[in-house]
């Protein structure tokens, strides 16, 4: 039987820009980090990959499901038409007491229209979607839609933005303290998950700004006047 690393991260499509930008942010933190891919081979490329940048970095790569065993908390990062393919297909695996980290934006791009805006999910939202998928008693929570895989990726620079994090209490507060590890990026606390379908529309939002001001790296938000700092 696979047993969970404590404090290890599972990246689900770790492969891909964002995944992968997380990866090498937790890996810096020191956390042991997990690559989920549909081919362990990709996956152990881009384990590969971290260890170059975070020198005795803790990362494996494996396929989606073995990924899923070995994490507490398991971030899903595959676009957003593949979500509901890809929950579903881990149905067996996912156990109630794992987080999953619903980072999908319904970008319109998934029925071959732009980016710059969403398409409707019956349910609200991805996470909310996602959340519908999930077995009984797992939590899910939303959070990184509005940061830049390119200021993920750039170790050499703070992310310097918010990130709004949705979802029960108890599972929302373990995924903030997981923004805290990664330098410059303030977690906030976003309440329930139905707000998730505020903050994955911003990312559109964010797109058409990186648009026309011509910022290929990405911008992010930040909010003013916050009390605590969060
Ligand atoms: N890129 C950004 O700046 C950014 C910003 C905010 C939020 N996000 C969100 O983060 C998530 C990942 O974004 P990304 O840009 O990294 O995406 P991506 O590179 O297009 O895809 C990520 C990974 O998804 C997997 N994948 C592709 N097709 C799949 C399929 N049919 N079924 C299952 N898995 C599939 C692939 O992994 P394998 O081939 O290895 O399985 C791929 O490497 C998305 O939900 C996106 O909305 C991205």
């Amino acid at each position: 039987m696979t047993t969970r690393k404590p404090d290890a991260i599972a990246i689900l499509g770790g492969t891909g820009d964002q995944g992968l930008g997380l990866a090498l942010r937790f890996a810096r933190a020191g956390r042991p980090v997990v690559i989920g891919s549909r081919k362990e081979e990709r996956a152990a490329t881009a384990a590969d990959e971290v260890r170059k940048a975070v020198p005795g970095a803790d990362v494996v790569g494996l396929e989606n499901a073995e990924a899923t065993r070995r994490a507490d908390i398991v971030i899903l990062s595959v676009p957003f038409e593949h979500t509901a393919g890809t929950v579903k297909a881990l149905k067996d695996v996912l156990a109630p007491d794992q987080i999953v980290v619903s980072m999908g934006v319904p970008l319109a791009t998934a029925i071959g229209d732009g980016a710059v805006r969403t398409v409707g999910v019956w349910q609200g939202s991805c996470a909310e979607l996602v959340d519908s998928l999930v077995p009984d008693g797992l939590a899910v929570v939303s959070a990184f839609q509005n940061v830049a895989s390119h200021r993920l990726q750039d170790l050499a620079h703070d992310v310097e933005c918010d990130v709004i994090v949705s979802g029960a209490k108890a599972a929302r507060e373990r995924v903030m303290a997981l923004c805290r590890l990664i330098p410059g990026m303030r977690a906030v606390d976003g309440g329930p998950l139905a707000n998730a379908r505020y903050v994955e529309g911003w990312t559109a939002l964010l797109i058409g700004l990186n648009v026309r001001y011509k910022v290929s790296e990405g911008m992010g938000f930040r909010l003013t006047h916050l009390p605590g700092g969060a």
